[in-house]
């Protein structure tokens, strides 16, 4: 089949390298240059395990290339994929569906012969059937159809995501998008993963009711380990005996300093709109939208009292500030709250990660870059860590403490315990859900 896909970002990319690995032909556009540029050039713009490689087999079969010219590559294209970005509207909550229409528009003009026009970027319920009006007004002899087909990758492991998915959803209007769907997806289907065939509307509403579901769990379990601090119990155990309850389960059941990241923040706030748009408020996914935000309020005021209050003068060494590991996205970081949080109180933050620098450069301004853990651990008051890379699950807890003015963990993915810490000779250790560790001669 001969697709093209619009929007060559986290989803679009991953999405258009993946169809021409089932042996699809696809070009992927983005109305950015320096993208196209790059990823002409072999080079890909984001970081995502796996991706350059599999980009560099499917442009050597000549299935997949990358264009600034949308007309060219929806002329012919049996199905036309928008995954352009749906941001937060400035102002009221609301998804900003500007890149979605535009897009809508430019393929209308685009279009030639029978072409099913598929939205793979999350949007509001209602948004695929104005595709179709906004299509069928600026080409009213187009030829084609809409389909709705919500993305559920996770960053960091988008690949396997996509092609071994717990589901496809397909959202259609008749059984002609239905079929050129079906065949797109067809070597998920020979294998049996599940393809789920709706409406238009159901299809649109189980992304957002499912990122909502997501983030209330997260934001749950968050909600718990602030009363475990306070009561006594161990958020860590507490997760182990209610995930294993198979109603329940195990994922997403993990205390930290709030969910982030380019969908669920702004997912929530747009589900909440919806609710208030048709007077059916989604009190649960405002609540959480609430308790995600004093979560990661708590954080600040977590390491400021490891540090009795005193951040002034202080040298803070910060691990981790992409929203999650393996990811080089910086959207909604829970590092974008705490660091300047961190700054304004008058520390000097130094930073690591593995891929954040060069998004999170623009967005930290005042923090110094360092290459690894214990260079910025060098002399400093407190280290802190907040995304779990793997390079952090495995310190040397002992040659940290060792290179500290004053050694002092907060570590806000629970990596660590508070026996380990005692025992590397720190003196102080905070986690969160669980009982702090203040050694006696502080
Ligand atoms: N990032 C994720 O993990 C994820 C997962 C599931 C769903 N989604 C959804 O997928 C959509 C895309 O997300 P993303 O993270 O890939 O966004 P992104 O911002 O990384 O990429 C969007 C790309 O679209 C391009 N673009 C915008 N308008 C265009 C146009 N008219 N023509 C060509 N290119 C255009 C932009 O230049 C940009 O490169 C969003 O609706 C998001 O909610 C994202």
């Amino acid at each position: 089949m001969k697709i093209a896909m619009i929007g060559t970002g986290y989803v679009g990319l991953v999405s258009g390298v993946c169809f021409s690995d089932f042996g699809h032909e696809v070009v992927c556009v983005d109305k950015n240059p320096e993208k196209i540029k790059m990823l002409a050039a072999g080079q890909v713009p984001i970081f995502e395990p796996g991706l350059d490689a599999l980009i560099e087999k499917n442009v050597a079969a000549g299935r997949l290339s990358f264009s600034t010219d949308l007309a060219a590559a929806v002329d012919g294209a049996e199905a036309v994929f928008i995954a352009v970005g749906t941001p937060t509207r400035r102002g009221d909550g609301h998804a900003d569906l500007s890149y979605v229409m535009a897009a809508a528009e430019e393929i209308a003009r685009a279009i030639t012969g029978y072409t099913v026009v598929v939205t793979k970027s999350t949007v509001p319920v209602g948004t695929n059937r104005q595709v179709k009006q906004v299509i069928a007004k600026a080409n009213p002899k187009a030829d084609f159809d809409v389909a709705s087909n919500p993305e559920f990758l996770r960053e960091g492991a988008a690949i396997d995501d996509f092609m071994r998915p717990d589901r496809v959803i397909v959202g259609v209007q008749n059984e002609r998008a239905a079929e050129v769907m079906a065949e797109i997806y067809r070597p998920l289907f020979l294998r049996d993963f599940p393809i789920v065939t709706t409406d238009l509307e159901s299809a649109e509403m189980i992304k957002y009711a499912a990122n909502a579901f997501l983030a209330t769990k997260i934001t749950f379990i968050n909600e718990i380990a602030a009363l475990c601090e306070k009561v006594g119990a161990d958020i860590k155990q507490v997760s182990k005996g209610m995930g294993l309850d198979g109603r329940i389960g195990n994922k997403f059941l993990h205390a930290g300093p709030g969910y982030g990241g380019s969908c669920f923040p702004k997912d929530t706030k747009a589900l909440a709109r919806i609710g208030q748009d048709h007077a059916v408020p989604m009190q649960i996914t405002e609540t959480v939208i609430k308790v995600n935000d004093e979560t990661r309020r708590r954080m600040v005021d977590k390491i400021t009292d490891m540090m009795d209050g005193q951040l002034a003068g202080k040298t803070v060494a910060v691990l981790g500030v992409t929203f999650k590991p393996n990811t080089d996205d910086m959207r909604e970081a829970p590092s974008l709250t705490i660091v300047p949080a961190l700054i304004g109180a008058g520390a000097k933050v130094r930073v690591v990660d593995p891929q954040g620098r060069r998004e999170g450069e623009a967005l930290l301004p005042g923090v110094q870059w360092v290459e690894d853990a214990y260079k910025a651990a060098q002399k400093a008051d407190a280290v802190v860590i907040l995304t779990e890379w793997n390079e952090f699950r495995a310190l040397d807890l002992k040659r940290l403490a060792k290179k500290m003015a004053h050694p002092a963990l907060a570590d806000l993915r629970n990596i660590y315990s508070a026996r380990d810490a005692k025992r590397a000779g720190f003196l102080r250790y905070v986690s969160i859900g669980r009982s702090d560790y203040i050694a006696e001669s502080v």
